[in-house]
Parts: structure tokens; C-alpha cells; sequence
């Protein structure tokens, strides 16, 4: 890929969800759901999670599609969620309490290795949970094993050319600091935004009657209502923008941060700061 994400792509951050990248999200938690929550709905809305089946929820994070999993399947069904994060874990098992759903269970636990019990599930659900595995191959045979008999269906980003939410927050950041090629193998957000590498890497995994489809839709930046002003300071501080130019100085960093505003600014409508994006939504058979 030879544009300017690298500054999210190559991130090294997106490898520590364990730890620092888990608590960032779990800080901006209300405005990073709020950025995905379109296309998280056009995904649950795919997946269609039945009355009475068992689903698991991979890298289910503060654990939003895990509760509407949990209402889709009813008392009779059972949804797990699963995420590498103890924080996240910890804020999302609070929010199933809270919301009194008692059909669900929480693991904190990395995908790509957790010995998963073969065929324990109808249905693996994943909203954009899956693209930070250092060995995707491995996890994804690790998944197709506990989702034997099942249906995956999950959601992932698209090429960065198609996302100008993050395309031009890279050029922004490319302006005052040189950034590198990103390398589409590397763990991060776009690790499956050519849908050939992700096809081969789920039949490769024991996946059959592999489906991609493009879903286009808005990304809130700074989540629902958010102004020009807080979208860009979201951008910094949630996105590691801000870690990003430190080495460029003061100046560029006071740059970044008008050409974001001015940049969210044109995007700028009733609902927030509105971008458009794209992702594939991706099902198989197991
Ligand atoms: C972009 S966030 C999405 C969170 C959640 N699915 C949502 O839509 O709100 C990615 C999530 O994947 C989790 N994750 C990353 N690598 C993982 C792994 N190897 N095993 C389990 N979870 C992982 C992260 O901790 C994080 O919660």
C-alpha cells in the first residue's frame, strides 16, 4: 500500500491491547464505539444471531456487540466475549450487570492461543476485533476449531484510499514527519483491507463459502456530535497522533492539530464530524 496511514498502521501501540492500547480504548470508550457503531450494525444485522445459539464475541472489547448478541440470542442462547484486555473485560462484565443479562460470560484471553473448546459455538462474531493477531493464520485455525459446524461473521476495515477518516489524518501527520511504508502483514487496522489476503487466511483455516461485501457508511470522528475542535483533539490523544509528531516539536504538533480542525471542519454537520468509510463485512461456514 503506498499511502499515508502508516502513522495508525505501523502504530506499535495496536500491539499492546493487553495493556496501553487497551486502557486508551477503553478511555475514549463512549467515542470510539460511537465511530463504529454503523457498521457494527450492519454486521450484527449479517450475522443475524438466532434465539437460542451460542455465540462468541472476538476481541469483544468494552463489550457493546456482545449485549446485543446477548439480546438477539435470548434466554435460552449464550454469548461470550472474549478480548486480550483485562480492562476492557473488567468495564464490559459492569455493563452486562448492569443491563441484568444473564446469558452471558466474559474471558480475558488472546485468540490467536486460548485453547477453545472444538465446535462450542453456532455463531463467532467479530467488530473490527480481529486484524491484531501476530500470527493470523494460527488464530484463525484456533477459531474455525471452536466454530466447527458454525458460521463466522465479522467486520473489518477497508483499504485506507477508501477511508479519507484516516488517509488524510495520515497525510496531516506525513506534512510534519516522515512516516514509513506501512507493511500490510503487520498487525493493525488495515491488516485485512485487501479481502483476498483475509479469504485465503480463513479457507487456509478450514473456513468454506467465504462472502465479502463492501458496507459504506459515515464514521463519526470524536463519536455522535462532536465539533471540528474535539474531533481533532479526540485524534491526537486516542489515535497516538500526538506520540506520533512529538519528535517534530511544538510547532508541527500546533500544526497537526489546526489542519485536523480544519480538515473535521469540512466534514462538519448536524450529527458531528462525519467521514465517510468503508469495510467489508465477511461470513463463512466453519
Ligand atoms: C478496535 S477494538 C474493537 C473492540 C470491540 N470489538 C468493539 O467493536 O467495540 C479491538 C479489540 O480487539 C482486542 N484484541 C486485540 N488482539 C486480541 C487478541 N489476540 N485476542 C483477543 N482480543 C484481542 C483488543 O483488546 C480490542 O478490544
Amino acid at each position: 500500500m503506498s499511502d499515508n496511514s502508516s502513522s495508525m498502521q505501523d502504530d506499535p501501540a495496536f500491539e499492546d491491547w493487553g495493556g496501553e492500547m487497551g486502557e486508551r480504548w477503553l478511555t475514549y470508550l463512549d467515542q470510539f464505539e460511537g465511530m463504529i457503531a454503523p457498521a457494527g450494525e450492519a454486521a450484527l444485522a449479517k450475522a443475524s444471531a438466532q434465539p437460542g445459539e451460542r455465540v462468541l464475541d472476538v476481541g469483544c472489547g468494552g463489550g457493546a456487540s456482545t449485549l446485543a448478541l446477548a439480546g438477539a440470542v435470548g434466554p435460552d442462547g449464550h454469548v461470550t466475549g472474549l478480548d486480550i484486555s483485562p480492562q476492557l473485560i473488567e468495564h464490559a462484565t459492569k455493563r452486562g450487570r448492569n443491563a441484568g443479562l444473564e446469558n452471558l460470560s466474559w474471558m480475558v484471553a488472546d485468540a490467536e492461543t486460548e485453547e477453545l473448546e472444538q465446535g462450542a459455538y453456532d455463531l463467532v462474531f467479530s467488530r473490527f476485533g480481529i486484524m491484531f493477531f501476530h500470527d493470523s493464520e494460527a488464530a484463525f485455525a484456533n477459531i474455525c476449531k471452536a466454530n466447527k459446524g458454525g458460521r463466522l461473521c465479522c467486520v473489518v476495515w477497508g483499504p485506507p484510499p477508501e477511508n479519507p477518516w484516516v488517509l488524510k489524518m495520515g497525510e496531516i501527520v506525513a506534512s510534519v514527519v516522515e512516516q514509513p511504508e506501512p507493511d500490510p502483514t503487520a498487525p493493525g487496522p488495515f491488516r485485512f483491507a485487501n479481502p483476498e489476503t483475509f479469504r485465503a487466511i480463513l479457507e487456509g483455516a478450514g473456513y468454506r463459502e467465504v462472502a465479502i461485501e463492501p458496507w459504506h457508511g459515515p464514521q463519526l470522528v470524536g463519536g455522535k456530535g462532536a465539533t471540528p475542535s474535539h474531533a481533532a483533539r479526540f485524534a491526537m490523544e486516542a489515535f497516538n497522533l500526538e506520540e506520533s509528531v512529538a519528535e517534530a516539536g511544538d510547532e508541527a504538533k500546533q500544526k497537526v492539530l489546526h489542519d485536523l480542525q480544519a480538515l473535521f471542519a469540512e466534514y462538519h454537520g448536524d450529527d458531528g464530524v462525519s467521514m465517510p468509510a468503508m469495510t467489508w463485512l465477511v461470513s463463512a461456514q466453519a
